[in-house]
């Protein structure tokens, strides 16, 4: 059996005030596969999400990426790899420089990385591209766009140093449901021709079903369910999963 690209084995975190955020977790992403992390506010997705990326250390418990333990690598070597591993952060306004241009925004990332300036500029084109955009969109600054399109340029920024994994924590939720469809369909596009794989987190099954491989349920801290997104949606194990599908409108209506 090949390995995981990304392997995280009964991680556990607790805050200062002694309650535990994390508690246990453990999850899998192949190479290419979406993997959605779905439940309440609170329930410690992005706590999960943040340890995944390297930016949080687990009280116990480890993240492989690749094989290689994250949490216990130099930090020269986590650099490195941060490169392979991007995050899609929930709000553009506020993690994209409001004085660079969106241009400068992408090709920071690449310059961190050590990528040559005209290979850094041609794949701020090539990205922007990528997610619907003219090329000339790089002269603008954050204030100049819509909050979908900067969510695009987010997401071409998230790809510039050609990640396997892309976090995405709640990177639509801001959004209107029309463009909220775009930015989904959109993923769904860049996994399957960059066989990039995404952990989607969100508070919204539906928004999770609709393009994940496999989800994961997480209440307080706990993963309550973890299964192909098709079993998931159509027959939950777990009560509290049934209880989040119930609260979704129309989904008696729709076909299982
Ligand atoms: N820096 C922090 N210090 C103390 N407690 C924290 C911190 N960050 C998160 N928590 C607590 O840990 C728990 C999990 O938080 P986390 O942000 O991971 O949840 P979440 O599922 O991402 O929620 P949301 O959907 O609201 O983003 C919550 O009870 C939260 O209050
Ligand atoms: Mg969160």
């Amino acid at each position: 059996m090949t390995q995981p690209l990304l392997q995280a084995t009964d991680l556990v975190k607790t805050y200062g005030n002694g309650h535990k955020a994390v508690d246990g977790v453990s999850l899998e992403v192949s190479a290419g596969e979406i993997v959605g992390v779905v439940g309440e506010s609170g329930s410690g997705k992005s706590t999960t999400g943040r340890m995944i990326l390297g930016l949080l250390k687990p009280d116990s418990g480890s993240v492989r990426f690749d094989g290689a333990d994250i949490h216990s690598m130099s930090r020269a070597r986590l650099h490195e790899l941060r490169a392979r591993m991007q995050v899609v952060p929930q709000n553009p306004q506020t993690s994209l420089n409001p004085r660079l241009t969106i241009g400068a925004s992408m090709e920071f990332n690449m310059r961190v990385h050590g990528i040559a300036r005209a290979e850094r500029q041609q794949r701020v084109s090539d990205l922007l591209g990528r997610v619907g955009m003219a090329p000339t969109y790089a002269r603008r600054y954050p204030h100049q766009m819509s909050g979908g399109q900067l969510q695009r340029v987010a997401i071409a920024r998230a790809l510039a140093t050609e990640p396997q994994l892309v976090v995405c924590d709640e990177a639509v939720s801001a959004l209107d449901k029309s463009v909220q469809a775009q930015v989904l369909n959109l993923i769904a596009d860049l996994q399957r021709d960059m066989n990039v794989a995404f952990v989607f987190i969100s508070h919204d099954l539906a928004v999770v079903e609709h393009i994940s491989d496999n989800v994961v349920v997480m209440n307080h801290g706990k993963v309550v369910e973890y299964g192909s997104a098709e079993q998931v949606w159509s027959n939950p194990q777990d009560e509290y999963t049934a209880r989040l599908l119930s609260a979704i409108p129309g989904k008696s209506l729709m076909a299982s």
